[in-house]
């Protein structure tokens, strides 16, 4: 079985703790997704399961095979883990054609010939590379050079890739490609693949699952992509997961209090008290009159399909992102100026102050 399982995984570079405690487990066939912020330990943990760097402590499991146990000194080198590994600096060279880059691995592992030819051609239609096997790296696109190091990664036929950020060197629209060619290229060939990144949207887009590291290497959540983004952990998975707003509020008496206004919003907090109530723009549904909250909008931006607007409740400024055809529709365009008023489509409620993972944010749809 193509798995993965860390146990207790610690990393330090001097006195710099980078991962502490880490355990994991990546499932069979599945496409998950590490997700944190820049420098928070995502390329260390890669390397470690990739066999280039060694841990403190803990013990990293392929399949049923133990590759790494700090206790027994076990570490299997990287040759002998049966992986498939791009990483972002995905150096293909430059000197050889794409047919030389991709039969590389295999003319060091002593595959005969015809083998050679055929396995390097069926690498080479998986990525659509087809017809262009013999130019060199020089005479393909960004986006075609990247597919030459995930077709040399996938010619060893490994049930087990590891993908280290490999779009970051793509433009917008050929990552946006790129990330649906990957994910077909998992179903199809029933291969399991940890997918390292610091970008949200592909993290969502490709990922059957998805856990959440934070700056300090610890994994706050790990769900599905549905889970992460309806139901967050935290405050730190709220923000990190696109544009949020916060409101501090507090709550009595079945009415939310903010400034000097109280409203029933619809959807309470869990308990009487001071809360963090968060949301994000799509999330709030923006009238000239009705129930919610009064606020005022500070900027209105016409965008095409959505108006984009700033709105100021009790001096604190909410984004807010409506369909301008029901905008339209519904007699609710707004102009700069304008006192409007605030209801939600659905409110995360967080404990004020807290980003920690004792932070125990609860979530009403
Ligand atoms: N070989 C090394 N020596 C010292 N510090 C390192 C080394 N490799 C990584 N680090 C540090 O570990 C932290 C995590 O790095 P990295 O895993 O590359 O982050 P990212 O999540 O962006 O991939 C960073 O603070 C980095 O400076
Ligand atoms: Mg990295």
């Amino acid at each position: 079985m193509a798995t993965i399982t860390l146990k207790d995984i610690r990393k330090s570079y001097g006195s710099h703790t980078v991962l502490d405690g880490l355990s994991l487990t990546i499932n069979h066939g599945e496409c998950f997704t590490l997700l944190g912020p820049s420098g928070c330990g995502k390329t260390v943990l890669l390397r470690l399961i990739a066999g280039f760097e060694t841990p403190d402590a803990g013990t990293i499991a392929i399949g049923d095979q133990v590759v790494t146990d700090s206790t027994t000194g076990t570490d299997l080198p990287p040759n002998d883990r049966g992986l498939g590994v791009v990483f972002q600096d995905y150096a293909v060279w430059p000197h050889m054609t794409v047919f030389d880059n991709i039969a590389y691995p295999l003319k060091l592992a002593k595959v005969p010939p015809k083998e050679l030819k055929e396995r390097v051609m069926e690498a080479v239609n998986q990525v659509n590379l087809t017809d262009l096997e013999q130019r060199l790296p020089s005479q393909l696109s960004g986006g075609q050079q990247q597919r030459v190091a995930l077709a040399r990664a996938l010619v060893a036929r490994p049930p087990l890739m590891l993908l280290d950020e490999p779009l970051n060197n793509l433009d917008a629209n050929l990552r946006e490609e790129m990330r649906f060619e990957i994910k077909e290229l998992q179903k199809r060939l029933d291969i399991t693949i940890l997918y390292v990144t610091h970008d949200q949207e592909i993290g969502l887009a490709i990922s059957d699952r998805l856990a959440i590291m934070d700056h300090h290497g610890n994994i706050r959540q790990i769900g599905t992509p549905q889970d992460i983004f309806e139901t967050p952990a935290d405050d730190f998975i709220f923000r990190f997961m696109g544009v949020s707003n916060f409101l501090r509020v507090s709550y009595k008496d079945n009415l939310i209090r903010v400034g000097e206004q109280n409203a029933d919003i619809g959807i309470p907090p869990p308990s009487p008290g001071e809360w963090m109530l968060g949301c994000r723009p799509s999330e709030i549904d923006l009238a000239k009159e009705g129930p919610g909250i009064g606020g005022i909008v500070k900027r209105a931006s016409f965008l095409g399909a959505t108006m984009d607007y700033l709105v100021e409740v009790d001096g604190v400024p909410l984004r807010v992102i409506q369909d301008t055809h029901q905008a339209f529709d519904g007699g609710k365009l707004l102009q700069e100026n304008q006192p409007c008023r605030i209801a939600f489509h659905a409110v995360h409620w967080f404990k004020p102050g807290a980003d920690s993972p004792a932070s125990n944010g609860e979530t009403t749809p």
